[in-house]
């Protein structure tokens, strides 16, 4: 466990800003036992057999509050982030929300909406647990707003060993380039079946995003998210052209799919493969499938020595109607037991270091090892990277090519200015 210094200048711009928490509004506050409104977008699947997980610990450990699922479907919170923001600029928060570490939490610090959680770390015993690196990005200027659940990775391509030897190839082989892959998708595209299953507009930028780390390199992809890399430039332009390859190689109906319809066509056998976060590995348990006969997977081509991170944590909002109840959610998300019980569950793998990898499945042991080499590139469609605004511009841009309403040099034209958003 360790680095993921890249990310810490987007933060110190973000924190620049200044943070400017403000204290629980008089009158509204119930002290004690009471309804616990927790707010995510595990409203469903394998993502609510997690919460279910997390849920279950929190009821052992504190019987005397009532969790309430304040759970808004849509993959990656495509729906829920937009509704959290108007609760929160009108004054009526969920007593604790999702949120993802970086770029994305520091906006709602920025914004004066987060308590300052630092003392329950004291009280929980928590600074010595999390590694150094990711309580960086949970914090500004000093002080901690939320509490990480577990670290997922963007960057992992998901396959049908069935659909690939029907299709010729060895389902074991790993491409070292995207160009590499391309041929292998030919091969699944010419045996009738759909070579890559995608979903809506986010899981278009969650490929998009890998495409980059792919072409670029993690220092180059980074440098997107710093400024140190030029949108307008020829590498982000060949990415693009590849980004455009890929989608030539995926469904048809991709618009109308969130991320579970898309990876079950991998799972059903009618696609071979699919790009999608590590939460997959835990749709393809959930049906008792096995990994190696029934499924398989590799990172992105391209990015074997990347680590696409992301990290789920749960805040304390400014103005939380029951703030002692969200102190419990939150002491029961960073105990060993939460973090053990909902990371099994949710594919993740824990954010504590002492957690036993031997609790985990093989993937996750493979993903906590990856964790630890690998280098820790930061995931735009999972609020690491990128402010909201932007990731919205980007996510606007990208929309508009893959629906086809724009060529490659006016997607690139979007992309440069999105990526300066305010
Ligand atoms: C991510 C989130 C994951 C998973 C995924 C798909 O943003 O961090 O935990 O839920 O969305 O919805």
């Amino acid at each position: 466990m360790r680095r993921i210094v890249a990310i810490s200048a987007v933060l110190a711009v973000a924190a620049s800003l200044g943070a400017c928490g403000g204290a629980t509004q008089p009158g509204r506050a119930v002290q004690g036992d009471g309804p616990v409104e927790v707010f995510t977008w595990w409203a469903a699947g394998s993502e609510k057999l997690g919460l279910d997980a997390l849920v279950g610990v929190f009821d052992d450990q504190r019987p005397s509050f009532e969790f309430v699922n304040g759970a808004v479907a849509g993959g990656a919170g495509s729906a829920a982030k937009d509704l959290l923001r108007t609760r929160l600029l009108a004054g009526d928060p969920p007593d604790t929300f999702q949120a993802h570490a970086g770029a994305e939490l520091t906006d709602y610090i920025a914004a004066g909406q987060l308590e300052d959680v630092s003392a329950l770390y004291d009280e929980f015993g928590l600074r010595k647990v999390f590694p150094t690196d990711l309580l960086r990005l949970l914090q500004v200027n000093g002080q901690i707003y939320s509490v990480p659940a577990g670290i997922h990775r963007s960057n992992m391509v998901w396959a049908n060993p069935a659909v690939l030897a029907a299709a010729g190839l060895d389902p074991a082989a790993s491409y070292d380039s995207l160009g590499a892959w391309f041929g292998a998708l030919e091969a699944v595209r010419a045996s009738g079946r759909t070579a890559l299953a995608l979903g809506t507009t986010w899981t278009q930028v969650n490929l998009l995003e890998t495409v980059l780390m792919s072409d670029l390199g993690a220092d180059a992809y980074r440098g997107l998210w710093t400024g140190t890399t030029d949108w307008a430039g020829p590498a982000v332009g060949a990415a693009l052209a590849d980004f455009a390859t890929l989608l030539g190689f995926t469904n048809a109906d991709r618009d109308a799919l969130d991320w579970p319809a898309a990876t079950q066509r991998v799972i059903d056998g009618s696609a071979g493969f699919t790009v999608m976060g590590d939460w997959a590995v835990a749709a393809f348990e959930e049906q008792g499938k096995l990994e190696g006969t029934d499924f398989g997977y590799f990172p992105v081509p391209g990015t074997a020595e990347m680590f696409g991170f992301l990290a789920d944590s749960f805040t304390l909002p400014v103005g939380a109607q029951n703030p002692a109840g969200a102190k419990a959610w939150l002491a029961t998300v960073g105990s060993l037991e939460g973090q053990t019980a909902f990371n099994r569950a949710k594919g993740s793998i824990p954010a504590r270091s002492d957690a036993d990898p031997a609790d985990f499945s093989a993937y996750q042991r493979a993903s906590i090892e990856a964790f630890g080499r690998d280098a820790i590139v930061p995931s735009l469609a999972h609020g690491a990277a990128a402010s909201i605004a932007v990731l919205d511009a980007i996510s606007a841009a990208t929309g508009q090519f893959t629906s086809g309403a724009s060529d490659l040099a006016t997607y690139q034209a979007a992309l440069v200015a999105a990526a300066t958003a305010p």
